[in-house]
């Protein structure tokens, strides 16, 4: 999604910019550009592209003379194709802006200011921010009148940064909804989107309110209310392990970080296990997980996945019931909420529009919650009630990978505690669950990793030429199956569908024809015969079948499934092992495919729009 930077200090601008927007990269977007004080006044380079793109351009047209103060941008589209015009900054008189987030009355001003006479030269909402500002600006000639009067008109979400052509090297950002830090380094000031822009050069930085104005100048990072009173804010430290530590050996960022999960699983257990157990007691601000006598849990993507399976780690060890809800759902048709609730968001950025917007409405009806969130200091851990970490580390892939693992992990951890707090599981239980967890789970997953050839082989075969694929499972291997599904989806743009075995019989099994992919999961005493059955029935039907087990099948069996992949980790931990399993066998067909692995197209990290 769109990323912002701001530069001004005693260094050249336009390196930092590129720098920080290369950065930002892995948001996901489809345009990028810059604005900068040259000598001659304001210059703006943009193009449709990548940011090498805007380098390169900024290459050929870059004036002579020192340059210290710019804003930069990538543009994730929604409103206007992704098209050079549409691509950020946008100008209107004396101001330039970046912005990330949506002008929602955004057509409303449009129509106001082009009757007026204003020349429109984009199809973005962003661009009215730009006008808006210059309109007050050119009344006034006060910046913060102009954020003012441009605040009080629009509707919507944004983090934007300003430049007014005639306030040589200044700065000005103002947000709502959408992320923005503001960090004073060693080489100047700086805001960003996200630390990650700016932390080759400090650890520290600010968050600015949403009623606040940032001002950078060479000399002072000056956060303040609109009528200018300066704002004395705390300030935070990035945490060592949400630094991003690059790409090492591997040749992407996606298998670096699947190749991170035991580590993943082994700081999560370190941050919630004493003595073997459990422990959650010292982030339990309000006594929040034991009164609870339902659980909902709401999230997007790949978090909602590791949700459906904390569901079945809550309910099979704790006998609560629990619900899942795709965030953007939540927010405007919320379920009706019981006395007793206790609401989980899981989001590993923290910053996800959706899942904030559904935690506020949750808030607002007076539901306790509690956010299991990746990214340090994000806004779904400033604004939870209560907040668990995962401690998976950075996670710069688009594609979610190391991030579920923690989070299943995490809820597994918890479901346990629960559990034991009301009697359902002895302790000797939950000690055996957690030596599982933080020791046979991490050895599992080293082994799945260290066959990556077979696993790679194998999706050659599903991956290479099909325009489709299912995948089946019931119980915990269906929300496994779920999130399978996604992760081949989204970077090798195969059409994929998860279902519950027992339901394709119901209308999808009319899609099986002979040679489509269909892999199975089957695992557990309670339904593995049943899933098998279920293989069979596509099997018969012509469909190509791998079968992902926790036990070697029957010698028949073996011969009705195509392919058989055996991970002999018996119990409710499969899934979370077999997690590896899928996510290199995704990586693998979208290398297979050619694929982008790292940005997949049209999709955003960090999705900071609803
Ligand atoms: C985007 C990402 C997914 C992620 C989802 C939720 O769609 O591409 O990988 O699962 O957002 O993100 P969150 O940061 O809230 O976990």
């Amino acid at each position: 999604m769109c990323g912002i930077i701001g530069y001004c200090g005693q260094e050249q601008a336009p390196a930092l910019l590129l720098r920080g927007l290369k950065d930002l990269e892995y948001r996901g977007y489809d345009s990028a550009g810059l604005s900068v004080f040259a000598p001659t006044g304001l210059q703006i380079v943009k193009t449709a592209g990548r940011v090498a793109d805007v380098e390169e351009k900024w290459d050929r047209q870059k004036p002579k003379g020192d340059i210290f103060c710019g804003i930069g941008h990538t543009r994730w589209a929604t409103h206007g194709a992704p098209t050079e015009r549409n691509a950020h900054p946008h100008r209107a008189g004396q101001v330039c802006i970046v912005h990330n987030g949506i002008i929602e009355n955004a057509d409303s001003l449009r129509a106001e200011f082009a009757a007026k006479g204003y020349p429109l030269l984009s199809d973005t909402d962003s661009e009215i921010l730009a006008v808006l500002l210059d309109a007050a600006y050119a009344r006034t000639g006060e910046a913060l009148s102009a954020i003012r009067y441009a605040r009080s008109r629009v509707v919507g979400s944004y983090a934007c940064a300003a430049l007014f052509s005639d306030q040589r090297d200044v700065v000005y950002a103002f947000r709502k909804d959408s992320p923005l830090i503001a960090a004073k380094t060693q080489i100047g000031n700086f805001l960003a989107s996200d630390f990650f822009a700016v932390s080759r050069y400090g650890d520290r930085y600010m968050i600015p309110e949403e009623d606040e104005v940032v001002v950078l100048t060479k000399e002072e990072l000056l956060i303040c209310k609109e009528n200018g009173e300066r704002v004395v804010k705390p300030v935070y430290t990035v945490q060592p392990d949400s630094r991003d530590t690059g790409k090492g050996i591997f040749e992407h960022y996606m298998l670096k970080e699947i190749f991170d999960a035991p580590d993943a699983v082994r700081k999560t257990c370190e941050a919630y296990m004493r003595d073997g157990l459990p422990d959650f007691q010292a982030f339990d601000t309000q006594n929040l997980r034991f009164q609870a006598s339902r659980i909902g849990i709401v999230a997007c993507g790949t978090a909602l996945n590791a949700g459906k399976l904390g569901r079945y780690f809550f309910e099979t060890f704790a006998g609560l019931p629990v619900f899942c809800e795709i965030a953007s759902e939540f927010r405007y048709y919320t379920p009706p909420l019981l006395p007793g609730d206790l609401l989980i968001f899981i989001t590993q950025s923290g910053e996800t529009a959706d899942t904030l917007a559904a935690m506020r409405e949750a808030k607002k009806q007076g539901v306790p919650t509690l956010a299991v969130v990746n990214t340090p200091n994000s806004a779904a851990a400033r604004e939870a009630d209560c907040v668990l970490y995962t401690h998976a580390g950075t996670e710069t892939a688009v594609a979610s990978t190391k991030a579920y693992i923690a989070q299943t992990a995490l809820l597994y951890m918890l479901a346990n505690e629960i559990a034991a707090r009301k009697g359902r599981l002895t302790q000797a239980a939950v000690r055996e669950n957690m030596r599982q967890l933080d020791s046979r789970l991490p050895v599992g997953m080293a082994n799945i990793l260290a066959d990556c050839g077979t696993i790679q082989a194998l999706s050659d075969v599903y991956c290479a030429d099909n325009a489709s694929c299912f995948f089946i499972g019931r119980g915990a291997d269906y929300d496994l199956a779920e999130e399978s599904a996604l992760k081949l989806k989204e970077v090798s743009y195969i059409h994929c569908e998860a279902y519950a075995a027992g339901e394709l019989k119901h209308g999808t099994i009319a899609l099986i024809a002979p040679h489509v992919p269909v892999v199975a999961i089957a695992s557990g005493e309670r339904t593995y015969e049943k899933t098998v059955s279920n293989l069979r029935e596509v099997r018969a039907r012509g469909a190509r079948v791998l079968l992902v087990t926790d036990r070697n099948p029957s010698a028949e069996l073996a011969t009705i499934a195509d392919d058989v992949y055996t991970i002999p980790l018996r119990g409710d931990l499969f899934a979370l092992c077999a997690a590896v399993f899928f996510q290199l066998f995704a990586y693998y067909g979208a290398l297979r495919r050619g694929c982008d692995v790292d940005k997949p197209r049209n999709l955003a990290k960090s999705v900071t729009v609803e």
